[in-house]
């Protein structure tokens, strides 16, 4: 959703608060600004659209003097995106700014309580009642201010705010939002997302809920909700600064393409030593293992969609019933969990909101919860009770790519290893296996070199205006996350339908000339697929196929093709979407979309 920055230094605040405003600009684009203070008055630069819009409106900061401020880049939630509704929200004594990710539920009681009082409002906003509240309660004692304006907030939040007392200071709140301080040497920051803070410190603390902090140029202090000063652990970031800029591609998703291979093995490899997976924190005794009579995998979006694989993969070599369900529909459909139930949780982010949310009602019913998450000190992170990270690094693009397919690396080793640890499977399959996951960064380099051509077909078929995706069990989930890759950043309609089921009733739509893409990789599904090709070609359709790169039979049946190397079944869904996700890509380039920040999408969902 929205990204949040905050700095307190010896330097022009301005600048340093732009460059990771352009850092934070995946969570939210619709508008940017920041709020300096120069120890006389809180200066204003806010403007709709783009962080580059405001970095030209004020020549990336220069216009605006002062040492301590805070920025924001907007999703907009209450209010139509435009300048008036741009973050920072000024009180009208002008002493506090405040910016603002997540939804004041409250707003409407405060803002009315408020009006009462003689305060006027100037923008559409909830994130305003809280900078009037902060004009409410001052008294002289900021913190004090803080505090009783926090005490009056219902929702998710995280808030930046910077007060115009001495020669400036800032706060940060974290209510069910992420917020991360950073602490440099005679500067110090905090931020939505530790990628805004590694150009300038990696040394972090992680805010927890019901927490804030004080931060000037030298000192930070973290509170309780009672205002007690608290000792918060310093963690140390793991990537580089590199890790999240372009690296000379033109789009960060390309980029988070190319990465997979090295991704997939920085997931796998610490994972596995002297041949045998083992998980730093996942270690169930036999017995626990054995009384997990149900499995529940829950997600959002992409994150569902490696569910979906999982669902397949952990059925078929552990014999334990799975379902995958979607996190907002789980969190309102008093589901049936107790202690025999293993409940998956899949986030890139670890702070999707409905995510979040349905997990705290399954731990509630007595799951035992175990989240595959990509950023360290997440919500989800910190509430599961076992994590297994993916090393994925920083995911910039809107669109996951990386952050998918570490997911489902991760689910096929879950998936070897509780088979092997319930006695499912032989000691050569176990080893087979192995050897395939260790050669699979080789095959993902493959799968990106076979399909160097893309481009072009991406050029034929880019005007098509619908494109179902059709496939079988594993293929079938991969169609989800291609046919989702296409429509959020080509803007193209495109659906995901299990191949047997089109003639249920989608066939009707099938027509001369409708594109097609064929998934025709899982082996034991093959004729059925062939049959389900022949029917929509029968129709007319232009079949696009899937198929791996030896198999000579769906040549001769489809219009065109994509080939993905043979790896074992289980692993292929990464080999595969890796081309459907470059597809993806060109068709959105050849068709001018703004790949890296599709439009009304934000990368990390933290509002229901
Ligand atoms: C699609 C995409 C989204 C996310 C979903 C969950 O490309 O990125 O569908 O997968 O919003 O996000 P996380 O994984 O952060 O919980």
């Amino acid at each position: 959703m929205c990204g949040i920055v905050g700095f307190s230094g010896t330097r022009q605040a301005a600048p340093v608060l732009i460059d990771g405003l352009r850092r934070l600009e995946y969570r939210g684009y619709d508008s940017a600004g920041v709020a300096v203070a120069d120890g006389e008055e809180i200066h204003i630069a806010k403007v709709k659209g783009y962080v580059k819009n405001l970095s030209d409106l004020t020549h990336d900061g220069a216009d605006i003097r002062g040492l301590v401020g805070v920025g924001h880049t907007r999703w907009a939630t209450h209010g139509a995106p435009n300048d008036i509704n741009a973050h920072p929200h000024l009180s009208s004594d002008g002493r506090f700014a405040v910016v603002h990710n997540g939804i004041i539920e409250n707003y409407a009681s405060l803002r009315q309580e408020l009006t009462k009082k003689g305060i006027r409002f100037v923008s559409d906003t909830d994130t305003e009642v809280v900078a009037h509240l902060l004009e409410v309660y001052y008294d002289g004692d900021p913190k004090k201010a803080v505090m009783r304006a926090a005490a009056r907030l219902e929702g998710s939040y995280s808030l930046g705010i910077v007060c115009l007392d001495g020669s400036g200071r800032l706060f940060a709140l974290r209510e069910q939002s992420p917020l991360i301080l950073g602490l440099g040497v005679g500067e110090n920051y905090f931020a939505s997302d530790v990628a805004a803070l590694v150009p300038h410190t990696k040394n972090v603390i992680y805010l927890d809920d019901g927490e804030f902090a004080e931060l000037t140029a030298d000192t930070v202090t973290v509170y309780d909700v009672r205002g007690k000063t608290i000792d918060k652990p310093v963690s140390r970031v793991n990537w580089d600064v590199e890790a999240a800029e372009k690296g000379g591609y033109e789009h960060f998703m390309l980029k988070e393409i190319m990465e997979q291979p090295a991704c997939f093995k920085a997931t796998v490899e610490p994972r596995i030593k002297n041949d045998r997976i083992e998980f730093e924190n996942f270690d169930l005794t036999d017995e626990e293992l054995k009384s997990i009579d149900r499995i529940i995998i829950t997600a959002c979006g992409s994150a569902g969609y490696a569910g979906q694989v999982g669902r397949y993969v952990i059925e078929e070599l552990c014999r334990i019933p799975v379902s995958v369900e979607l996190a907002s529909e789980l969190r309102y459909r008093n589901p049936i969990i107790n202690e025999r139930t293993l409940l998956i949780v899949i986030s890139q982010s670890g702070e999707t909101a409905d995510t979040i949310a349905a997990m705290r009602e399954c731990k509630a019913r007595g799951a035992r919860t175990l989240a595959i998450v990509n950023v360290v000190g997440s919500t989800i992170a910190k509430l599961a009770d076992h994590v297994i990270y993916t090393w994925a690094g920083p995911e910039i693009a809107v669109a996951t790519t990386k952050g998918y397919t570490t997911q489902v690396a991760v689910l096929d080793l879950l998936a070897v290893y509780l088979a092997d640890r319930l006695g499912l499977m032989t000691p050569e399959r176990y080893s087979a296996l192995i050897t395939a996951i260790h050669d699979m960064p080789g095959k993902l380099q493959r799968a990106i070199d076979l399909n160097r051509g893309i481009k072009k077909l991406a050029k034929r078929l880019c005007n098509h205006n619908d494109i179902y995706f059709i496939g079988r069990n594993l293929d079938y989930a991969v169609c989800m996350e291609g046919a989702l890759k296409l429509k959020e950043i080509s803007y193209i309609f495109a659906e995901a339908y299990a191949a047997g089921e089109l003639k249920h009733g989608t066939i009707a739509l099938i027509d001369q000339g409708s594109l097609v893409v064929a998934l025709a990789c899982h082996e034991p599904l093959f004729d059925k697929t062939m049959s389900n090709i022949e029917e929509v070609k029968a129709r007319g359709a232009q079949v696009l196929a899937v198929a791996l790169e030896d198999d000579r039979q769906i040549l001769k049946k489809a219009d065109d093709f994509i080939l993905v190397p043979r790896t074992e079944p289980i692993l292929n869904p990464i080999a595969q979407v890796i081309p459907l996700q470059l597809f993806a890509y060109y068709v959105a380039k050849e068709r001018g979309c703004d790949i890296d920040k599709p439009k009304n999408l934000a990368k990390s969902v933290t509002v229901e």
